[in-house]
């Protein structure tokens, strides 16, 4: 049996396939009493044995344990080097754009979660950061928008609400061709679909409330990079904010990602059976689903991904149909979020997307007829059977 003498002693576990790395995990089980469950280190602080000897662990804002076997889990998993886990991921987002200076610009996909798009504009615009947000799906309209002063790219593909697709790959090159980073958000997919640090990216980060946690029962951020210089700026910026996850809801997370392979298949099965019934629905006038065969990025999805996730949005024929889904559907909820082992509907003008501007919102098609679902791992035919008893 191997000897666990100390925290630094855990392996990449390259040998093994990507379902045994999201059971094990980093060090796998606890190093001092073998504990198969790592256990939750409630402990805000640590003792020395000396002056000038530690454990490797001074304070839970710095690091805890717990966080940090999740943190390398999260790294194993996205192929990175180093992995941070936050509060929630908007505290993610928040640390990856401090990345930039007053005076920077930044391109944004121009489809993208409302509480991003908010950041980007209400929090970096007041401290002298330029913004501009580009449909990154034409990388003709991302090279116009590029200034001397770009700095970030950042892409969320598939985007939320609307499932469009980017190009990782050619947006990393032509990121790093103009000496600024590429940033993907990869909640939807989770790396168990899609690797972007694999594409060229330089930050993959996560709203990790959604699929990494699969539970709907935490609100928690993770961040993965390759790059020394940019470890080093998260590391800053969690002991200084004061936003790294909270040991328990690190201990959750860990015990999700054990079966994320698992749930990944099944929302990934559930969603192909939901949007083809959608698809045919008399009341739904247009479906987004990213693994449809005629989906406008079909052919980057099969080229960068090797699944098409849970999320589905869908334009329904009138208010009125809106109304009944949310208000008659019985098994399947009315609520915000995705990503959990339970089926959720949007209703994204009102809630994901309230803080866009409306004329925002109607240009991309976020109009007061469209949903979005986040198809859980219930039995697909109950899912079903709600939304038709629901839309009647
Ligand atoms: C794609 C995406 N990124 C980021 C976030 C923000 O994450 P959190 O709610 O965990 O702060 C969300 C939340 O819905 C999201 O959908």
């Amino acid at each position: 049996m191997k000897n666990f003498s100390n925290y630094n002693d855990y392996s990449k576990k390259e040998n093994l396939k990507f379902a045994s790395k999201a059971v094990h995990g980093a060090l796998g089980c606890e190093p001092l009493t073998g504990a198969v469950s790592f256990p939750i280190y409630q402990s805000s602080t640590f003792r020395h044995p000396e002056l000038g000897v530690t454990t490797g662990f001074a304070y839970s804002r710095l690091q805890n344990p717990t966080r940090q076997e999740l943190e390398r889990t999260l790294a194993i998993l996205e192929e990175g080097e180093y992995g941070f886990a936050f509060s929630s991921g908007q505290a993610a987002n928040m640390a990856l754009f401090t990345w930039l200076n007053p005076g920077d610009h930044m391109i944004l996909m121009d489809d993208i979660y409302g509480g991003t798009y908010r950041i980007a504009t209400t929090i970096f615009g007041k401290y002298g950061i330029e913004y501009d947000f580009v449909d990154m799906t034409d990388i003709e309209k991302v090279k116009a928008a590029i200034k001397p002063n770009t700095k970030l790219l950042f892409i969320e593909t598939p985007s939320n609400p609307l499932m469009k697709v980017s190009d990782i790959r050619a947006l990393s090159d032509l990121a790093h061709s103009i000496g600024a980073i590429a940033a993907v958000d990869n909640t939807f997919l989770t790396p168990y679909f899609q690797r972007p640090l694999t594409l060229g990216a330089d930050v993959v980060v996560h709203s990790a409330t959604k699929y990494l946690g699969g539970h709907n029962d935490i609100i928690a951020g993770a961040i993965v990079v390759n790059s020394k210089e940019l470890a080093d700026h998260f590391t800053v910026q969690l002991k200084s904010h004061g936003n790294g996850l909270a040991p328990m809801d690190s201990w959750l997370m860990l015990r999700g990602i054990k079966t994320l392979p698992l749930r990944m298949e099944k929302h990934n099965s559930n969603a192909m059976k939901v949007a083809t019934w959608l698809r045919n629905h008399p009341r739904v006038e247009k479906v987004y689903y990213v693994g449809f065969d005629d989906h406008p990025q079909i052919e980057i999805t099969k080229k960068q991904t090797s699944g098409f996730g849970g999320m589905i949005s869908f334009a329904v024929d009138s208010i009125e149909t809106v109304h009944n889904i949310l208000k008659n559907t019985d098994m399947v909820m009315f609520a915000e979020s995705l990503g959990g082992t339970e089926t959720l509907v949007t209703y994204p003008t009102t809630q994901t997307h309230e803080d866009t501007p409306e004329d925002v919102k109607e240009a991309l098609g976020i109009t007061k007829k469209f949903l979005r679902i986040s198809v859980g791992i219930e039995d697909p035919d109950d899912i079903i059977a709600d939304l038709a008893q629901a839309m009647k």
